[in-house]
C-alpha cells in the first residue's frame, strides 16, 4: 500500500489534534505532535523544554533551532517509513522548507496538507472549555466533549487540567501568530497542489468523515 505523508495545518482550537488522533486510529500512522512534545519537554526539564517553556507561555513560537532537528529525526526514524501525521509543523515558511528538503533527501514526498479551519471566536470559545489529561494530552471540553466522570480522563484515570497557554490573552496572541506566520503555508501548499481544506467548524465526526474520504482517494489515485 502506498505511504501516506500527512501534515496538519490550522489555527489554534480548529480541531487539529482531536482529528490526528481518529487518524492515527484509522489509518495506523506514528503522530508526531510538536506542542506534545515540547510540553513533554517543559516538564521533564529537559534542556529543550527550558529553552522553548518562556516561547510557550507567551503564545510564540518556539525558534527553528529548537524544533527543527526533532522532526528531522522522526521522519527519517524507522516508525516512519511507511507514513506519518505532522501536527503543529511546518508552522512557517523556513520549517516547510527544511521538511521538503528532509523528504526530497529520503526520496520520499509530502501526500497532504490538510488545513482544519475555523473562525478565531470559535476558537477562542473551544480553548477556553478545553481540558487535557494530564498525563497524556487526552482532549475533552468541558461542554462539547465531557469526559464521563467531571475532573477525570475516560482513557487512564487521569487528572483533566487546563494547559497555561489556553488563558484567553495567551490564545489571542497564539492566533496573532497563526495569522501572521502560519497562514502564508496555505498558499506554499496550494502551489504545489497538496492543499485539502476541511471545515473544522463541523462537528468532529463530519470533519473525521470528510477527512478519511480524502485520504481514501488520495491514496486510490496514487495506486493509479
Ligand atoms: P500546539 O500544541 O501545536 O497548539 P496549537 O497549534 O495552538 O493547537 P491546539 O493544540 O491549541 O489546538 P488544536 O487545533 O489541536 O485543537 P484541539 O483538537 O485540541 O502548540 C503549542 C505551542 O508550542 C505553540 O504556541 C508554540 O509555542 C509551540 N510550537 C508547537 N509547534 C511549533 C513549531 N513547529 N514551531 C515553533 N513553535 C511550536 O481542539 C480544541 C478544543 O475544541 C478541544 O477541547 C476539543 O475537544 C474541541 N473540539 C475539537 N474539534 C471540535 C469540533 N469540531 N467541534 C466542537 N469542539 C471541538
Amino acid at each position: 500500500m502506498s505511504e501516506l505523508n500527512l501534515v496538519i495545518l490550522g489555527p489554534p482550537g480548529a480541531g487539529k489534534g482531536t482529528q490526528a488522533e481518529r487518524l492515527v486510529e484509522d489509518f495506523d500512522l506514528p503522530y508526531y505532535a510538536t506542542g506534545h512534545i515540547l510540553r513533554a519537554a517543559v516538564k521533564e526539564r529537559s534542556e529543550l523544554g527550558q529553552k522553548a517553556q518562556e516561547y510557550m507561555e507567551r503564545g510564540d513560537l518556539v525558534p527553528d533551532e529548537l524544533i527543527v532537528e526533532v522532526i528531522r529525526q522522526r521522519v527519517d526514524g524507522p516508525e516512519a517509513a511507511d507514513g506519518f501525521v505532522l501536527d503543529g509543523f511546518p508552522r512557517k515558511v523556513t520549517q516547510a522548507d527544511v521538511l521538503a528538503e528532509v523528504l526530497d533527501g529520503l526520496g520520499r514526498r509530502l501526500s497532504a496538507a490538510m488545513l482544519i479551519d475555523t473562525p478565531d471566536e470559535e476558537a477562542l470559545r473551544r480553548l477556553s472549555g478545553r481540558r487535557v489529561c494530564a498525563d497524556d494530552d487526552h482532549l475533552y471540553h468541558v461542554e462539547f466533549d465531557p469526559p464521563r466522570e467531571e475532573g477525570k480522563c475516560d482513557q487512564d484515570g487521569s487528572a483533566l487540567i487546563q494547559r497555561d497557554d489556553d488563558k484567553p490573552e495567551t490564545v489571542k496572541r497564539r492566533l496573532a501568530v497563526y495569522h501572521e506566520e502560519t497562514t502564508p503555508l496555505i498558499d506554499y501548499y496550494g502551489e504545489r497542489g497538496l492543499l485539502r481544506r476541511f471545515d473544522g467548524s463541523r462537528h468532529p465526526k463530519e470533519v473525521s468523515d470528510h477527512v478519511r474520504a480524502t485520504l481514501a482517494t488520495l491514496r486510490l489515485e496514487d495506486e493509479l
